[in-house]
């Protein structure tokens, strides 16, 4: 019996994991697995419920939780209030500090069925497959922060220790082990002391696995050269800040933010969400792409639980449906008429429906 606890959140987060569910009922029923579902506020709905963005009930069920299903936080209201001390973010952040979650993993890999959806061209993603590690609970997210001379002046502290680096640079390298063996460390430290840091404890991490190559790379020169040459890149190694921009950047290479799923990980259970926010202009509109959360979906089975059968037999569902041309609206190739647009409900209805049917591939 495997406890798995969803966080809707806010936005189109509720309208994804109830997708995300769907299919986690589907393979328990599928592969006679026993998942016991609860739910718990955060964000948006939790301020207006008790005042705090991670209620601590909320909290005390993640820790007795096998693994977590998390939608997006955020509203409107707060971006453009920037007075507001109360924010739905700050319940994602303290969630990510409390839970230990310091290494997140961001797979970027394009189904070869969405070639045409992405701006990039076709020839230039074509076996694009990178894998991030975006540091989670360090850098100028939890650094020292503030307001002085008569609140004219802010600050936020970029602040990286030895520990932090080094647990986040051991998980890629072992990743990096079992894919093409090679690291692009991302930073600044042409002018950041952090960075410099960052960059002395990669390059003595990666003395224990000389069988992977090391690449260093100042974050700009990363910017270009992910939409420039997507293929050259196996694991990205980056901080909080770098990875937060980078990944939404590579998120085109996969075709659209809705396809994109990550995997929180550290020291106890694992967190698993799109790297999407909670997209009020859609919300409600039964539109939005719930393809990240059952891909999220997919990492928790395979991450979490080990269930490696059950997780393929997700993407497996996944690339057929995209094959058979449905689509939701945001990878809706507009160059032909073929695509049949799906909502969000019917989307996850077609992937459960997918979950334990094997397409016969033809011999010949
Ligand atoms: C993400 C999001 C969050 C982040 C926000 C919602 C705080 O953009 O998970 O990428 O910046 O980490
Ligand atoms: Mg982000």
């Amino acid at each position: 019996m495997k406890k798995i606890t969803i966080l809707p959140g806010d936005g189109i987060g509720k309208e994804v994991t109830a997708e995300g569910r769907k299919v986690l009922e589907k393979i328990a029923a599928t592969f006679g697995h026993q998942f016991e579902f609860n739910e718990a506020l955060i964000g948006h709905d939790a301020i207006l419920a008790t005042g705090n963005a991670l209620p601590d009930k909320t909290l005390s069920i993640l820790k007795n939780a096998d693994a977590i299903l998390f939608g997006a936080v955020g509203h409107p209201h707060y971006d453009n209030d920037p007075s507001l001390k109360v924010r739905p973010e700050q319940g994602l952040l303290k969630m990510r500090k409390e839970l230990g979650l310091y290494a997140n993993l961001r797979p970027i890999k394009l189904f070869d069925e969405l070639l045409e959806a992405s701006s990039i061209k076709p020839e230039i993603l074509k076996g694009a497959d990178i894998l991030f590690f975006r540091e989670l609970t360090g850098d100028v997210y939890f650094g020292e922060r503030g307001r002085k001379d008569n609140d004219n002046t802010a600050f936020d502290v970029m602040i990286y220790s030895r520990y932090e680096i080094e647990r986040i640079a051991h998980k890629a390298f072992t990743a990096a082990k079992n894919r093409k063996c090679h690291v692009t460390s991302v930073d600044k430290a042409n002018v950041l002391e952090s960075s410099r840091l960052w960059r002395a404890v990669v390059q003595e991490v990666s003395q224990d696995y000389p069988e992977v190559k090391l690449t260093h790379m100042f974050v700009d020169t990363a910017a270009m050269k992910l939409i420039q040459s997507p293929r050259s890149f196996d694991v990205v190694l980056t901080g909080n800040l770098f990875g937060d921009i980078l990944t939404d950047e590579a998120s085109q290479i996969a075709g659209s933010m809705g396809m994109l799923a990550s995997a929180s990980i550290g020291d106890s259970v694992g967190l698993y969400e799109p790297i999407h926010g909670s997209a009020h202009d859609i919300t409600g509109k039964g539109i939005a792409n719930p393809l990240a959360s059952i891909l999220s979906a997919a990492l928790m089975l395979d991450i979490s639980f080990n269930m490696k059968e059950e997780a393929q037999s997700i993407i497996d569902a996944v690339s057929q449906t995209l094959k058979e041309g449905f689509r939701t609206i945001d990878i809706a190739n507009n160059k032909t008429a073929k695509d049949k647009i799906l909502s969000t409900e019917e989307m996850g209805d077609r992937i459960a429906q997918g979950i334990g049917i094997r397409e016969t591939t033809p011999t010949n």
